[in-house]
C-alpha cells in the first residue's frame, strides 16, 4: 500500500493525488483521500485505480492545506469503497491511513465494540482510529492519545493521521512498514516512498521503527513512542523527477528495460572504488567461510545467479533461500557466515525478517539494495547499492540486471581477497563486465532485435502455457523469463533447468506449448542443443535466445533471437533482456496493464 500526506500552502488534494499516482505501483485495489476542512474532515474513497478517484475529485470544490491519502493492496477485507482508506473515528474528527497488518485487531475491535464504537469496514485499520478516539477521551493531548493508541497495537504499521483537534498537522508513526518525511519550504510531506514527493523536494528524513513525527508546514518534530523528542539526520536523495516519469515510452516497464545499459554502467562506476579498494564496511572479508543469500521474487533469481558467481570466483560455499522460507526454518548460522540480502526496495517484509533473524543469530548481513535510506540499508552491517534509479513498473527489470552486476563485482572482490583470483584476472573480469552495457545497447538500438522479439510475441501471445529452459548460469534466467511472463501476461509459464526437463516437464510438450531456450555460448551449449532436440522430437515449438553463428541452434529452432556474445558468466545479464521484452510485448498485445498487473504490488511490506 502507499501513503501520502501533505501540509503546506498548496491545495493538499492535488499534491496528494499526484503523489498517490507515483505510488500506485505499491497497490491499486482502491484509493482514498482525507482533507482537513474548517469544521469537518472531508473523506472520499473509491474502489479501483487512482484514476477513478482523480476523475471524481476534479468535480469537488474543496480546498485544504492539510490532508492524507492512500492507495491500497488489500490484506483484510475485499477491495471495495468501504474498506478503502482513509477511515474515520465515530465522531468524524480523526482520519487515518495505514499500511501493514494489525495482528491483534479482532481483540481490540471486540473491546471497542463493548465501549460503543461502530465499525463501517472489515479492515484492521479502522480499529486504530477508534482506539485513538477512545484514548483521547482521557489523554491530556492528542499526541498523548496517539502514543497510547500505538502502544496497544501488535503487528506492523505505518500510519498517518489528521484531526480536527489539531488543525494543520499530520501525525505519523512506523513499525515494520516504511515511512519517509519530505522537507519542503513552508510545506512538508510524508509518504511510503520518496517518488511520491520527488517533484517537490529531495530532502528527506527516514523514520525508523518505533518513531513518530508531528508534521506541520514549518516544522517536523520526531519522537520515540515514549514521547521523547529525537534529532534525525536529513538525507538528500540523488534522484531526479525525470527518472520517475515515462519519457515518451508507452509503459514504465519498456522505459526501464531500455534504461539497462545506463543503469548497469552507473552501478559499475558507483561501486568501482568500493570493489577495487577491497573493503566492505563492518565486515571482515577474511572471516567469511559461508554465504547465505536471502531474497524474494526477481531478487531471488538474482541470488541464484549470484551463487554461481561467488562459488566460481571465490570458492565460498553459497546457499540461496526464499526469505519467506528462511525466516521460518532454522538456518545454521555461525559467526563466519555472511548473509547477503538482495532487495530492490529495501522494504520487503520477508527479506527484512530474514535479515533480522540472521543478525540475531550472530551473522553479519550485507544488503544489495536500490533505495538509499530504506530499512534494509539501515539495518544491514554493510550495503552495496545498485544504481538503477527509481524502478516504477511492478515487474522488475533494471533492478535485476544491476543486482547481477553487483553480485558479479562482489564475487570478484571476494575472490581476490581470498587469493582465488589474482589481480590480473580480477581486472580482466571487471573489464569484461564494463563491456556489457555496450552489448545490451547494441542489442536494443543497433541490431534492433527488439523488432524480432515483437514479431515472435505476436505469434505466441495467445498461448496458454510456456516453458522456459536454461542451464548453468542461465538456469535462473529461465526462471526469471517465466516469472516475467506470468506476472504481466497471466500466461502460465514454468522455468526449469533444461537437464531436468526429461524428469517431468517434457510430458507437457506438444505443438501448442512454446519452449523458450536460453542457448548462448558456454560450457553447456552442447547439452542445451540436445535438450532442444528432445523438444523438437515431440513437435514442440522452440524459440531460442542465442548468439549469431551457433549453427546447431539455428537449425533446430523455429524462432531465433540473437544476443551479442559475452563472457559466459556475464551472459545472464544480456540474455534476460529479450525475455523481458518478450513478456512485455505479449502482455501489451493482450491489452493488459503492463506496469500494474493484477493482484501484485511492487513493494510487499506485509508478510
Ligand atoms: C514483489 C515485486 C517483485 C520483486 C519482489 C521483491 O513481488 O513485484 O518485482 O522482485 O517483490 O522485491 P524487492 O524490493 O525485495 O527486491
Amino acid at each position: 500500500c502507499g501513503i501520502v500526506g501533505y501540509v503546506g500552502k498548496d491545495n493538499a488534494k492535488d499534491v496528494i493525488v499526484d503523489g498517490l499516482k507515483r505510488l500506485e505501483y505499491r497497490g491499486y485495489d482502491s484509493a482514498g483521500i482525507a482533507l482537513l476542512l474548517e469544521n469537518k474532515i472531508f473523506v472520499y474513497k473509491k474502489r479501483g485505480k487512482i484514476r477513478n478517484l482523480e476523475i471524481d475529485l476534479r468535480k469537488k470544490q474543496v480546498f485544504s492545506s492539510t490532508g492524507i491519502g492512500h492507495t491500497r493492496w488489500a490484506t483484510h477485507g475485499e477491495p471495495n469503497d468501504e474498506n478503502a482508506h482513509p477511515h474515520l473515528s465515530c465522531d468524524g474528527k480523526i482520519a487515518i491511513v495505514h499500511n501493514g497488518i494489525i495482528e491483534n485487531y479482532s481483540d481490540l475491535r471486540k473491546e471497542l465494540l463493548k465501549k460503543g464504537h461502530k465499525f463501517l469496514s472489515d479492515t484492521d485499520t479502522e480499529v486504530i482510529v477508534h482506539l485513538i478516539e477512545e484514548e483521547f477521551k482521557t489523554a491530556e493531548s492528542f499526541l498523548g492519545a496517539f502514543f497510547k493508541g500505538l502502544k496497544k497495537l501488535r503487528g506492523s504499521f505505518a500510519v498517518a493521521v489528521i484531526t480536527l483537534h489539531e488543525p494543520e498537522t499530520i501525525f505519523v508513526a512506523r513499525k515494520d512498514s516504511p515511512l519517509v518525511i519530505g522537507l519542503g519550504d513552508g510545506e512538508n510531506f510524508v509518504a511510503s516512498d520518496v517518488p511520491a514527493f520527488l517533484p517537490y523536494t529531495n530532502r528527506v528524513v527516514f523514520l525508523d521503527d518505533f518513531e513518530a513525527a508531528v508534521i506541520k508546514s514549518d516544522s517536523v518534530s520526531i519522537f520515540d513512542f515514549a514521547g521523547v523528542k529525537k534529532e534525525k539526520k536529513e538525507v538528500t536523495i540523488p534522484w531526479s523527477i525525470s527518472q520517475a516519469e515515462k519519457a515518451g515510452y508507452k509503459h514504465f516497464m519498456l522505459k526501464e528495460i531500455n534504461e539497462q545499459p545506463r543503469a548497469i554502467s552507473d552501478t559499475v562506476s558507483g561501486n568501482y572504488k568500493l570493489i577495487t579498494d577491497g573493503k566492505l564496511d563492518g565486515i571482515d572479508l577474511n572471516k567469511i567461510r559461508r554465504i547465505q543469500i536471502v531474497a524474494c521474487g526477481t531478487s531471488y533469481h538474482a541470488g541464484l545467479v549470484g551463487k554461481f558467481y561467488i562459488e566460481n570466483f571465490s570458492n565460498i560455499p553459497t546457499e540461496v533461500d526464499y526469505a519467506s522460507e528462511y525466516r521460518y526454518r532454522n538456518p545454521v548460522l555461525t559467526e563466519d557466515t555472511l548473509v547477503v540480502s538482495i532487495t530492490q526496495s529495501g522494504e520487503t517484509a520477508d527479506t527484512l525478517a530474514a535479515m533480522r533473524l540472521a543478525k540475531e543469530k550472530g551473522a553479519k548481513v550485507l544488503t544489495v539494495c536500490n533505495v538509499i535510506g530504506s530499512t534494509a540499508t539501515r539495518e544491514a552491517d554493510s550495503v552495496i547499492y545498485t544504481y538503477a534509479g527509481p524502478e516504477i513498473s511492478v515487474a522488475s527489470t533494471k533492478a535485476f540486471t544491476t543486482q547481477l552486476t553487483v553480485l558479479f563485482m562482489l564475487s570478484l572482490l571476494l575472490g581476490r581477497e581470498r587469493g582465488v583470483l589474482d589481480s590480473s584476472e580480477f581486472d580482466r573480469r571487471l573489464k569484461l563486465l564494463m563491456e556489457v552495457p555496450g552489448k545490451i545497447e547494441s542489442f536494443l538500438n543497433v541490431e534492433r532485435e527488439e523488432e524480432v522479439v515483437k514479431k515472435i510475441a505476436l505469434e505466441f501471445y495467445r498461448s496458454k502455457d510456456a516453458l522456459y529452459l536454461g542451464r548453468h548460469v542461465n538456469y535462473p534466467i529461465a526462471l526469471e523469463g517465466a516469472l516475467k511472463l506470468k506476472e504481466i501476461s497471466y500466461i502460465h509459464a514454468e522455468g526449469y533447468p533444461a537437464g531436468e526437463m526429461k524428469h517431468g516437464p517434457i510430458a507437457l510438450i506438444d505443438e501448442n506449448v512454446p519452449s523458450v531456450f536460453v542457448a548462448t555460448e558456454g560450457k553447456v551449449l552442447e547439452k542445451i542443443v540436445s535438450n532442444i532436440e528432445e523438444v523438437k522430437a515431440r513437435k514442440g515449438k522452440v524459440i531460442s535466445v542465442t548468439n549469431p553463428g551457433i549453427k546447431e541452434v539455428y537449425e533446430l529452432s523455429d524462432y531465433v533471437i540473437n544476443v551479442p556474445e559475452v563472457d559466459e558468466f556475464l551472459s545472464p545479464i544480456v540474455n534476460v533482456v529479450p525475455l523481458q521484452l518478450f513478456a512485455y510485448y505479449i502482455a501489451d498485445f493482450l491489452g493488459y496493464d503492463v506496469d500494474q498487473p493484477r493482484n501484485l504490488a511492487k513493494s510487499v511490506t506485509v508478510e
